[in-house]
């Protein structure tokens, strides 16, 4: 396999749009990836190996290309096939890495952890705010300050250092995702026993401490509310494979819920989507559970509506409000979505009435009425999911839509263009006008 910084290559900011003609019914099956969001907590989590880690399964998308090659920046030796990572960390240096690259990612928290865990120190810059609203890391911070880090931000860069990492009992006073796995990455080989309190459960969390626990950590509870963690002094190479992403094969269920004859989701988990397969049932839509597979059946008929509120797993997820707010726009009556998780997570909501869509937001939750038929526009994706949204908007709609932003799609789907076509999508790549790529830029 070829090794060095030219395997990791990342892409340009994209200069195309996504084209799509919409009102075409599809058939056929879909494969879903590794999960993003495991995969940008399992690649820093290689860090804290003294050996080569091999990660396979990982979705081929920019979060994995930009966090290997920080990887490189500290002086790892990372290839990418776009499938299997693999990683010898054993000259790795601890690099400060306050500007560049480490901004572009907001999952380049978990730097911080892995680190932390390793060097006993850490220098990582931040994004700015983002599309979601505000996303404090303040329970991330209170951990690693219990476990014996100082922590200080400076010009934007949160600067950790510790003498030394001892055990200590942490209850998270918000149940975070991100605080939870990053507490755990520092904690593996602290000194003594970590107790991570009022811990997510999400399944990305029990992936990480599936691979650390391959190293040779010892994690006990992870995917319940209690993590107990005694730390050891060193932890070993191993091979790992991710879990499939449920927000991917969640995506591809409203696809299909909104377009689908038959759609066979391969590679799922299904208990990792049963809040969306309820409310699928719910709205009238036939779905059957096989082994690792989920099919949709969905004939020509009208959707009933529904009200979503989005919670911690297992309930509804965050990442799918977006999406299945698009769906909605097809149900008969009116439906109300509330995100309590990202109560600002209503940017693809203009965009979908400029389709046509009647929506409207209050507050943290967006109301729709339907069913309307989307018409195709212009629009533009302002964040991952929301550009999910739009994609299947784009396909539920009557005429050609044009979606810029894809930049922000492909951060989240790998090979998206391909694996819709493969069900009948007629969707394509044009190359961005210079007025939209001005727009973009205006726009960033
Ligand atoms: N929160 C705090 N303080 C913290 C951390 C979080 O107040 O220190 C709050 C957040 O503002 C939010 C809630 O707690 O209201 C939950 O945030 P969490 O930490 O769980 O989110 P995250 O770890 O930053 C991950 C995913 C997101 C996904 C959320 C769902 C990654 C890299 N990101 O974010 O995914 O929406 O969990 O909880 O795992 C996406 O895939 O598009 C995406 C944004």
């Amino acid at each position: 396999m070829n090794k060095g910084r030219a395997v990791v290559m990342e892409k340009e900011l994209t200069m195309e749009k996504l084209l799509i003609e919409g009102g075409h019914r599809l058939k056929g099956t879909i494969q879903v990836s590794g999960a993003k969001n495991s995969a940008v907590a399992l690649i820093p989590a290689a860090i804290l190996a003294d050996s080569t880690v091999s990660i396979e399964q990982l979705p081929d998308i920019s979060d994995v290309r930009l966090l290997s090659a920080l990887l490189e920046e500290i002086g790892g030796d990372v290839s990418f096939d776009g499938s299997t990572l693999t990683v010898d960390p054993s000259r790795m240096i601890s690099m400060p890495l306050p500007n560049g690259r480490v901004k572009k990612l907001r999952a380049s928290y978990y730097l911080m952890g892995a680190m932390l865990g390793r060097f006993k120190k850490a220098v990582i810059g931040l994004p700015g705010g983002c599309n979601l609203g505000p996303r404090p890391i303040d329970q991330h911070i209170k951990g690693f300050e219990a476990l014996g880090a100082r922590i200080t931000n400076e010009q934007g860069a949160i600067y950790l250092r510790a003498d030394e990492l001892r055990g200590a009992k942490i209850y998270l006073d918000v149940v975070s995702v991100g605080a939870t796995i990053n507490i755990m990455l520092a904690a593996v080989k602290a000194k003594g026993q970590t107790i991570i309190e009022n811990a997510a459960k999400e399944p990305e969390i029990i992936d990480v401490a599936t691979l650390l626990t391959s190293m040779g950590a010892k994690i006990k509870g992870a995917g319940t509310d209690i993590i107990r963690i005694d730390g050891v002094e060193t932890l070993h190479g191993c091979r790992h494979s991710i879990i499939p992403d449920r927000i991917e094969a969640g995506t591809f269920m409203i696809l299909a819920a909104a377009m689908g004859e038959q759609v066979l989701i391969d590679n799922v988990i299904p208990q990792h989507v049963e809040s969306l397969t309820a409310k699928l049932r719910e709205m009238g839509v036939q779905v059957d559970i096989l082994d690792d597979q989920i099919m949709i059946s969905q004939g020509p008929k009208e959707l009933k509506r529904s009200d979503v509120k989005t919670l911690v797993y297992p309930g509804f997820p965050t990442d799918l409000q977006q999406p299945f707010t698009t769906l909605l726009t097809g149900a008969r009556g009116t439906s109300i979505v509330t995100d309590t998780i990202y109560g600002a997570r209503f940017k693809h909501i203009d965009e979908l009435r400029r389709m046509g869509a009647e929506v409207k937001v209050e507050g943290s939750a967006a109301i729709v009425t339907g069913p309307t038929r989307l018409q195709a526009a212009k629009v533009r994706a302002t964040d991952l999911r929301a550009g999910a949204a739009l994609v299947i908007a784009g396909t539920m709609a009557d005429g050609i839509t044009e979606i810029i932003g894809i930049e922000h799609i492909e951060r989240g789907y790998s090979k998206i263009v391909e694996k819709l076509q493969g069900l009948g999508v007629k969707i394509w790549r044009e190359a961005l006008e210079e007025s939209e790529q001005e727009e973009l830029r205006v726009a960033d």
